[in-house]
């Protein structure tokens, strides 16, 4: 049976906006993602529109305290901190992936030094990881802006978020580079191709641009904004590793004609290219041409291929949750960038929120990704959303999630049976937490269950699901007791 290595990083994930709540405690100024709010299934076919409009916006100012901003709360990591850590060094974690509120630390954004309390939450939440021998794996930015930015800069539309960014990232590398070993600088940094306000804190429809033309200025500034971060990392912090990260969006064409085959490379390309350019340094040829073929003109950053060259990342990190499939027939095809499409896979079962189950296209990827870029790969995100039921007497038997992560571990050891260098594994949402998509509880992935319902009623409290003690001794036996 391939072995996975002895310093292999089980652990599991989460985000500080999905998590951590306490939105206006300790000084923290508001985020993007705390104007993101559950609608009532009467008032839209969407219940959580994460891609906020400017008009939504003004609105959701202006009713602020009748709406329900789920992200606000997350399930208040920040005054259970000591608690869930505990629990996460039970299960013998040997890395914990969380993130920090940008706005935790630079309430605009703006400012140019940190609010101390915050500065000091995030030295508690380390210590306490230390004290079970976690080591912190942390996303710098896990979509959540400063809204401040977002209302007065369009986000990411801007340059001049770059220097703020950069500012933001320096203090955390500054600050923190000895109590954290592991880093990554964006989460899923092509998410904003599919959700321009989640990942790129912008009304699109502000910009005098088009959209596509918009989220690819943006694309580029945050690629710029992680290769000066990444130099200035490896300068500053050079026993730690830094990596990048993006949504896994593994595709399959629809039949075997040659023309489905094609438009699912082409869709791949356009799926990982920020992790061409995070690893290897520089814009692959197939986008320079999309870009020229479409009309595309960036405004280059200045000098921008020697800042690409120079931020190179240690390791690449996904998120891994489905498959899709892909066809060039007109009326089955598209939009670039889709997240969960609508071509069914018959071979796949399906969640609840019907994503398909594949574990081996997780093996795939795995694959493809070590011989196109020969660096480690982390799998940062992987997981079963699905509905659990708390028994009377406190019991969570969450069969289905270890069945499904059982399975994708063993696709990860065959991966590395291939000859993949896979580093670590982190579940997602290894204590439930705020679904980013739907904005629920009631979409739960955790080994931990938080007794929370989707309009934040509940008493918080954690129960150990029965997949908790299985992972357990899946970490004690290196992945062999799977
Ligand atoms: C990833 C995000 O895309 O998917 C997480 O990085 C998110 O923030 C996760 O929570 C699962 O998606 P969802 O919508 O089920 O929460």
């Amino acid at each position: 049976m391939p072995e996975l290595r002895n310093d292999f990083l089980w652990g599991g994930a989460t985000s500080a906006s999905q998590y951590e709540g306490a939105a206006k405690a300790g000084g923290r100024g508001l985020s993007h993602m705390d104007y993101i709010r559950r609608v009532k299934k009467a008032d839209s076919d969407k219940t959580f529109p994460i891609n906020v409009t400017w008009e939504m916006f003004q609105d959701h100012k202006k009713h602020e305290s009748d709406y329900n901003f789920p992200f606000r709360r997350g399930v208040d990591f920040y005054d259970h901190y000591k608690e869930d850590i505990a629990l996460l060094g039970e299960m013998g974690f040997k890395t914990f992936r969380m993130s920090i509120s940008w706005s935790r630390l630079f309430p605009t954004g703006m400012e140019e030094t940190p609010c101390e309390e915050g500065v000091q939450f995030y030295h508690n939440v380390f210590k306490e990881c230390h004290k079970y021998g976690i080591d912190p794996l942390v996303t710098m930015i896990h979509y959540d802006i400063p809204v401040h930015l977002t209302e007065t800069l369009n986000g990411w539309e801007s340059p001049k978020m770059i220097d703020l960014f950069v500012r933001y990232t320096k203090f955390l590398i500054d600050e923190y580079k000895d109590e954290v070993k592991y880093w990554i600088t964006f989460n899923e940094i092509n998410m904003i191709m599919n959700s321009s306000y989640l990942g790129g804190g912008m009304f699109v429809e502000k910009s005098s641009k088009s959209n596509e033309q918009c989220v690819h200025q943006a694309l580029h500034h945050q690629l710029i904004a992680s290769a000066l971060t990444v130099a200035y990392f490896h300068e500053h912090a050079p026993h730690s590793l830094v990596g990048n990260m993006i949504a896994r969006l593994q595709c399959y064409p629809y039949t075997c004609q040659s023309a489905d085959v094609l438009a699912t490379q082409q869709q791949n390309q356009f799926n990982y290219f920020p992790t061409d350019i995070q690893v290897k340094g520089s814009y692959p040829a197939s986008i320079s041409n999309y870009y020229r073929k479409n009309g595309i003109e960036i405004e280059w950053y200045p000098d921008y291929q020697s800042v690409l060259e120079n931020g190179k990342v240690d390791f690449a990190a996904i998120s891994y949750y489905h498959t899709s499939v892909i066809s060039a027939e007109p009326d089955k095809a598209e939009p670039i960038g889709a997240f969960v499409r609508n071509l069914e896979n018959p071979y796949n079962e399906t969640t609840d929120w019907g994503w398909g189950i594949d574990p081996t296209g997780l093996r795939l990827s795995l694959n493809d990704m070590n011989d196109r870029y020969g660096v480690p790969i982390f799998i940062v995100e992987n997981g079963l959303g699905a509905h659990d039921e708390l028994t009377p007497d406190g019991q969570i038997h969450d069969t289905y999630r270890i069945e499904y992560l059982k399975a994708h571990i063993q696709a990860i050891k065959d991966a590395v049976g291939d000859g993949c260098n896979v580093m670590g594994y982190t579940p997602w949402g290894c204590i439930d937490l705020v679904s980013c998509g739907d904005g629920q509880m009631t979409k739960r992935y955790g080994f931990v269950y938080v007794d929370a319902d989707d309009e934040g009623n509940g008493s918080y409290r954690r129960y150990r699901k029965d997949s908790f003690y299985w992972y357990k001794q899946v970490i004690e036996s290196n992945g062999a007791g799977v």
